[in-house]
């Protein structure tokens, strides 16, 4: 027997047996499993060789563990269409992929610093031009910054890090008064359990979904959701082709997560409102920001458009970095780490 060859009682059908016995598509299916199965496979039986009847072809193009949890994810927002990503900036990116050569975008200054970066960098790269405005739901301001060439306004809300919040409709309806300008709102800080923008008017919404909405700190992800049919067939073509996916196991994970997002918000809720009160009147600190206090100069605003106040809080500690690492520092439970919106406390001086 030469070395590279199997001894035909090792291997005799068995290579075939292995990759079919008991694994015939119909025989693991799961029926009426209560909980959604993680489907693995990356590519499927076709009905035809098109593919074109069939619902599922090969993985990156789509995935029934995915399609469950895209369909979840556009269902809190009350949206028609969601899509996810590998990651929120992933997200971000593909959503920039709906612009041209020579399109412009308007953002905040003052948002998500990953975000700028991609916007200063990648975007810019592709001869997309970018304005950054500051933080306002003023129409003047929206008016003087949109040229012939604006395709997209990227507005955040709640805002990272600050806590700031705009107008949400009042900038929509300024900016659809601009031909072909969608507004995308990045909407993490918030979560589909605080507040709705395709209800107060925005094209898109996005999350990193590895924040509140998966809740437990083990996944990276973001998603998109939108009612527009154009928007939708595009982004489908650009999820396909660009094929920044999640893996199934994590649509599985992301999916459980989205399950007690309520609960963990309301529990989020109660205790930063708790944190908030606590240290509103301490010596040591300068200054609380919190959604939920009625000190916080947009809580009415915050009222109006949000049906609750969230989990993060802003805080200005009394002194200047020095006092700020110290109070880090002396935290017993609260975790200095990057992220937010999980089980766990966590904290950072950005
Ligand atoms: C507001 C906001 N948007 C987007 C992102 C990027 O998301 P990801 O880390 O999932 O790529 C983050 C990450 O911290 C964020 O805070």
């Amino acid at each position: 027997m030469a070395e590279s060859t199997c001894s035909e009682e090792l291997c005799k059908g068995m290579a075939t047996l292995t990759v079919h016995a008991g694994q015939s598509p119909e025989v693991w299916n799961t029926g009426a499993a209560v909980v959604p199965p993680i489907t693995l496979s990356t590519t499927y039986r076709l009905q035809e060789p098109s593919g074109a009847s069939d619902s599922y072809v090969y993985n990156r193009i789509g995935n029934p563990t995915r399609s469950c949890f895209e369909a979840a994810l556009a269902a809190v927002e009350k949206a028609k269409y969601g899509f996810v990503f590998s990651s929120g900036m992933a997200t971000i990116f593909t959503i920039t992929q709906l612009l041209e050569s020579g399109d412009h975008i308007v953002s905040f200054d003052s948002i998500y610093g990953g975000t700028v970066l991609l916007l200063k960098t990648v975007a810019a790269k592709l001869k997309t031009e970018i304005t950054f405005i500051p933080v306002t739901d003023d129409p003047e301001i929206f008016k003087q910054a949109i040229k012939p060439n604006t395709k997209m306004v990227l507005i955040e809300s709640p805002n990272n890090p600050l806590l700031n919040i705009v107008d949400i409709r009042r900038i929509a309806d300024t900016v659809h008064q601009f031909k072909d300008v969608f507004v995308i709102i990045d909407s993490t800080f918030a979560s589909p359990a605080c507040q709705r923008p395709l209800e107060l008017g925005v094209d898109l919404v996005m999350h990193s979904v590895s924040k509140y909405i998966n809740g437990h700190t083990d996944v990276i992800m973001g998603g998109v959701v939108t009612n527009r049919d154009d928007l939708y067939e595009k982004i489908k073509f650009l999820q396909k082709v660009t094929g920044a996916i999640p893996s199934p196991f994590d649509c599985y994970v992301a999916n459980r997560g989205l399950k007690t997002l309520p609960l963990r918000m309301a529990k989020h809720q109660h205790n930063a409102m708790a944190i908030s009160k606590y240290l509103e009147f301490n010596s040591k600190i300068e200054e609380v920001l919190y959604l939920g206090l009625p000190s916080h100069p947009q809580h009415e605003l915050a009222k109006k458009q949000m049906f609750a106040f969230g989990g993060m809080i802003a805080l200005k500690i009394k002194g200047g970095k020095t006092e700020a690492v110290n109070f880090m520092n002396n935290l017993k439970l609260i975790i200095s780490a990057a992220s937010l919106g999980s089980i766990e406390s966590l904290i950072e001086h950005p």
